[in-house]
């Protein structure tokens, strides 16, 4: 049958594409200091190709100390020396446009690194001169003011407030070497948009909006406390979080994109209440917003469908795409998670926010981890998620069925989390572990001397080079089902069926695409076991096993 859809060249590719997320330090190392970089993505464009995702999206590859995994940026219109140059930058791009994949890159705009030119004149130049203006630089409080202005903590843990030499305190709501930026100020706006331009002008597709939601704040004196803040309602009007006003930045943003032929695009990063997302997914705004709804559930049939019911809602109120996510660079892989025993939900039924990390900070001892029961469901996660309208973001190492590693010792943990919590958040390291490009040699061939992050012993059972030649790796799978996809992916609504089970969930697509996922562990007859054309299980059956999923056309 012929499924391709009329309206399809005339959509634009964000709105049903499939987003791969490179974390460039972590992706190949063509220049063999253990680092990824641009050269090494480079190298394995036709990697990328193969896989057949619409776009790749890079986590920043700026200059960088490297305080936060990159998102502590020295210098927003370059490339850091240790990943290369913009001109490999540019051969990057053409070598990705050159094979049919978009460009986004990372976009963070609440804080720079301590190190930005800005925050090093700002910090020369003294209490109340205009280049601490940039910042939210304010007087402590106590003897001296040696106490911080506020008991606000930071989203890494420890105090949100840092004080200098001279004695001022400014505000980082993540590490301390991020300072936040004062988005009040006309020459923070002014650069942003000149940066956008920067990478648009070189040819860059799109952009991630990094915490898009906390850019704007209202610091006007007295500062509130952490309890009074709490206190107040989400409503567009609180003085740190999610506030009306930002999106006064993202309209100016908004003029720079559509400037463009063909406009460029946005994803904004906003952990914001589900109410509130279509005014970050709005065409007036930045055009589309994750939704992390899929990442934060179990592998539940009931969860599944409420997620997917409520966010198909909420971008009919936007008027943009859905966006679907499994895992990403902040979080436990979902094959590990969903190895592991459902965690603990709060009495509304919201999830535990960092599942598998208390697994993590064992060591990857406690809970057992059931691996083969984690990749089953991952895969069947996936091609359940790659079956609905929308976009999909996925994650450098999914396509290989990658775990977490837990196995990095102390000594080699980078992540800001792990040293603001004085080791008890073990942080986001284990997802960021180079990629096993084969099964053995020199750090998995990741890169000619060895890899940043240690890579464990298990590596090689997933590398790319084992896995392209197996039929029934992850990576067949993904690569099956990312090519049906093309074909088939149709707009944006779902019908769903019923299946007689709490555990199986069954949908259909306006084209005869029909999705079938088994939750639960007792099999479920197919009715038209001979239409499938793919499925995530190794062996094909008559009924469906438990944890797998697959696709009718
Ligand atoms: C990014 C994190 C980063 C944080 C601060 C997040 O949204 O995804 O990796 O640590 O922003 O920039």
């Amino acid at each position: 049958m012929d499924t391709r859809i009329p309206d399809a060249v005339e959509q634009p590719w964000w709105r049903q594409g499939v987003v791969y997320q490179v974390y460039p330090r972590s992706f190949a190392d063509a220049n063999g200091d253990a680092l990824g970089d641009i050269a090494g993505i480079t190298s394995r464009a036709d990697y990328i190709e193969q896989l057949g995702v619409d776009a790749v999206w890079l986590s920043p590859f700026y200059p960088s100390a490297l305080a936060d995994g990159g998102y502590d940026v020295a210098d927003y219109r370059d490339v850091d020396p240790r990943l290369g140059t913009l001109a490999d930058f540019d051969d990057m791009l053409a070598a990705l446009h050159g094979r049919g994949i978009k460009v986004v890159v990372d976009i963070v705009p609440n804080h720079t690194s301590d190190l930005h030119e800005w925050f090093q004149r700002a910090l020369a130049a003294g209490r109340g001169s205009p280049e601490r203006e940039l910042y939210h630089f304010r007087e402590g409080t106590g003897e001296n003011g040696s106490e911080p202005p506020t008991d606000w903590v930071s989203m890494f843990g420890g105090s949100a407030w840092h004080r200098v030499a001279d004695g001022q305190w400014y505000l980082h709501n993540f590490a301390v070497e991020q300072p936040d930026l004062n988005w009040s100020h006309p020459a923070v706006r002014a650069d942003f948009v000149t940066t956008l331009r920067f990478w648009s002008d070189r040819g860059v597709d799109g952009f991630r909006i990094d915490v898009a939601h906390m850019l704007t704040k209202d610091m006007s004196e007295p500062l509130l406390s952490t309890l009074e803040l709490d206190a107040l309602p989400r409503d567009g009007l609180h003085p740190m979080i999610d506030r009306d006003d930002v999106h006064e930045v993202y309209a100016e943003w908004r003029e720079v994109f559509d400037s463009y032929d063909p406009p460029r695009t946005a994803v904004a990063e906003a952990w914001v209440d589900k109410a509130r997302v279509p005014l970050y997914a709005s065409r007036a705004s930045l055009g589309q917003a994750f939704n992390f709804d899929l990442l934060q559930a179990d592998f539940d049939a009931g969860q599944f469908a409420r997620v997917v019911r409520d966010n198909l809602e909420l971008a009919g109120a936007s008027g943009s795409s859905s966006t679907w996510v499994l895992s990403n660079h902040d979080v436990v892989r979902h094959a590990t998670r969903y190895g592991l025993p459902h965690p603990a939900r709060d009495a509304l039924g919201n999830p535990a926010p960092k599942h598998g990390t208390e697994w993590v900070a064992s060591g990857g001892t406690a809970p057992a981890l059931d691996r083969a029961a984690g990749e089953r469901r991952a895969r069947a996660a996936t091609l359940f998620m790659l079956a609905l309208p929308g976009a999909s973001y996925l994650y450098q190492g999914e396509e290989l069925g990658l775990h977490e590693v837990a196995e990095i010792p102390a000594s080699e943990r980078q992540d800001p989390t792990f040293f603001r919590s004085a080791g008890k958040d073990f942080g986001r390291d284990g997802c960021r572990v180079p990629l096993p490009w084969r099964s053995d040699g020199t750090s998995f061939g990741f890169g000619a001397d060895g890899s940043h992050l240690p890579q464990p012993a298990w590596f090689g059972d997933y590398s790319v080079e084992k896995e392209a030649g197996e039929p029934d790796s992850t990576l067949s799978l993904y690569r099956r089902a990312l090519a049906l996809r093309r074909e088939l992916q149709t707009e944006e609504s779902l019908e769903w069926v019923e299946t007689g089970r709490d555990d199986v969930l069954h949908f259909r697509r306006s084209n005869g695409w029909e999705v079938v996922t088994n939750f639960g562990s007792e099999p479920f007859a197919l009715a038209r076991h001979d239409a499938v054309i793919c499925s995530s299980p190794l062996d094909e059956h008559d009924a469906l096993p438990g944890d797998a999923t697959v696709w009718f056309a």
